[in-house]
């Protein structure tokens, strides 16, 4: 266990999560420094945290030891991909996130698929294809909807759910045949369409037990009611009213404690944060639509806004395995975080617009913490570099705690009043299936 007083703490990540957990981190009485690997202009101007323009998997671990970090965070699954935690272990350095054969999980669907087929974990049918002439055939005999996805990762590209056997046969044809997603397109799955409603389910796992995190939900679709193309997600809130505590339990008797036991059995050890992406169905079953093996972007931002135990105990009883002795405290109040995105994003985003009103919301947020302006795609330009600029598709989510959903609400989309930059969107309704719950 860390005993000193005076930790420095390394985050992997430029994003709104990583400024989230960096923030977070930084809260705890017994950690003087937080780097951020590579950060944006949000953790640059943060008390605490420190950017370091880093991305190498070496040039990481040369750091690592040179600044005496006493534990690694991994917030994306491109690192954990390319075997960051592997790495990191083998230079006997402490790292929170699962090894590369772990990620597999979430880095080949293919492999989720047929590990949630082998250990009975309640999952959408499906068949996989490599061979474009027996996807067609399939689609013709199959009903629709129809969800087409990609083997590998696609950074959000490699799904697509078809409302017509002409949008199944294309996907097929974009994908194996055209090869538009490259090597991740090499096999497909089709699937069954699933309806319900969306929830991310976050746990923290060591080697021996498992920590769940408050539930969230993404709004993944660009535009209002659900509309437009997927996104990385538009915004977030926790907790969901949806999740009763019968369907929590089940969720963990019948998903996540399986998955752990599973990927033990066979031979891949899971540790680190687990993200279990659930339809929950008209008749409250819950069925896992994808696993990440890492937190959600932007579900970190509202999750780390509500927690009030200290981050850096928990990753610390994590990487050491005792997270069984450890409780986890929260915010009753709801927080909600909405995404302010560049000018074509998703496909083709804008860079370097002029963002207003940022400084002056910064400073205030540095005596509460009831809200938070997390940057993801910002850096500085402009004059003497002294302006917030947008540096990518997703630019900020501002994110705020309410009494309940509505207040949640009109407290993160009054912070964005403040909050200007040339052809911005935004979408007017995060969190509507909440409000609409509690309305009925
Ligand atoms: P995934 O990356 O697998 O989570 O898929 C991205 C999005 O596609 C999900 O968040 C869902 O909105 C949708 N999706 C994926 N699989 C299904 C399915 N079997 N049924 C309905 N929607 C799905
Ligand atoms: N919010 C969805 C994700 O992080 O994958």
């Amino acid at each position: 266990m860390t005993t000193s007083n005076n930790i420095q703490l390394l985050v992997i990540g430029g994003g709104g999560r990583e400024h989230a957990l960096a923030w977070k981190l930084s809260l705890s009485p017994r950690v003087h420094k937080v780097f951020v690997a590579p950060g944006n202009a949000g953790t640059a101007h943060e008390t605490g945290l420190e950017n370091v323009p880093l991305t190498s998997i070496p040039d990481l671990i040369e750091f690592a030891k040179k600044e005496h970090i006493a534990l690694t965070i991994v917030g994306p699954e491109t690192p954990l991909a390319a075997g960051v935690v592997d790495a990191f272990q083998a230079a006997g350095l402490k790292i929170f996130g699962p090894t590369q054969q772990a990620a597999q999980l979430e880095t080949s669907k293919l492999f989720a698929k047929e590990f949630m087929r082998r250990h009975q974990i309640p999952t959408a049918d499906y068949a996989s294809f490599t061979d474009p002439v027996l996807a067609h055939q399939y689609i013709d005999h199959s009903p629709i909807p129809l969800v087409i996805k990609a083997d590998g990762l696609a950074a959000g590209k490699g799904v697509i759910v078809a409302q017509t056997r002409e949008q199944a046969h294309a996907a097929v044809n974009a994908i194996l045949v055209e090869r538009h997603l490259g090597t991740a397109g090499n096999e497909i799955i089709i699937e069954e369409f699933l309806q319900g409603i969306e929830v991310s389910f976050i746990v923290m796992v060591d080697e021996h037990s498992v920590l769940p995190l408050a539930t969230s939900q993404d709004h993944k679709r660009l535009n209002d009611g659900e509309l437009g193309p997927n996104t990385g997600g538009m915004g977030a809130y926790s907790p969901v009213p949806f999740v009763s505590p019968e369907l929590h339990a089940k969720i963990l008797r019948d998903i996540i404690n399986p998955v752990i036991a599973g990927m033990k059995q066979d031979g891949r050890i899971y540790t680190g944060f687990l993200y279990a992406g659930l339809m929950i169905t008209p008749d409250d079953q819950a069925k896992v639509l994808e696993f990440n093996c890492r937190l959600g972007d932007p579900e970190t931002q509202p999750i780390m806004l509500r927690l009030k135990s200290d981050l850096f105990e928990l990753i610390d009883h994590a990487v050491n395995g005792t997270l069984h002795s450890i409780d986890i405290e929260w915010d009753r109040r709801t927080a909600l975080g909405v995404v302010m995105t560049a000018h074509g994003y998703p496909d083709n985003p804008r860079r370097n617009d002029i963002i207003r009103g940022l400084s002056a919301l910064m400073s205030q947020q540095k005596d509460t913490q009831d809200f938070h302006i997390f940057h993801s795609g910002t850096s500085m330009g402009g004059l003497d570099d002294k302006e917030f600029m947008t540096a990518g598709g997703r630019v900020l989510c501002a994110t705020a705690l309410g009494e309940n959903i509505r207040i949640a609400q009109q407290n993160a989309y009054k912070l964005l009043e403040n909050i200007h930059f040339k052809d911005y969107h935004i979408r007017l309704d995060i969190g509507h299936q909440a409000i609409n719950y509690f309305k009925k």
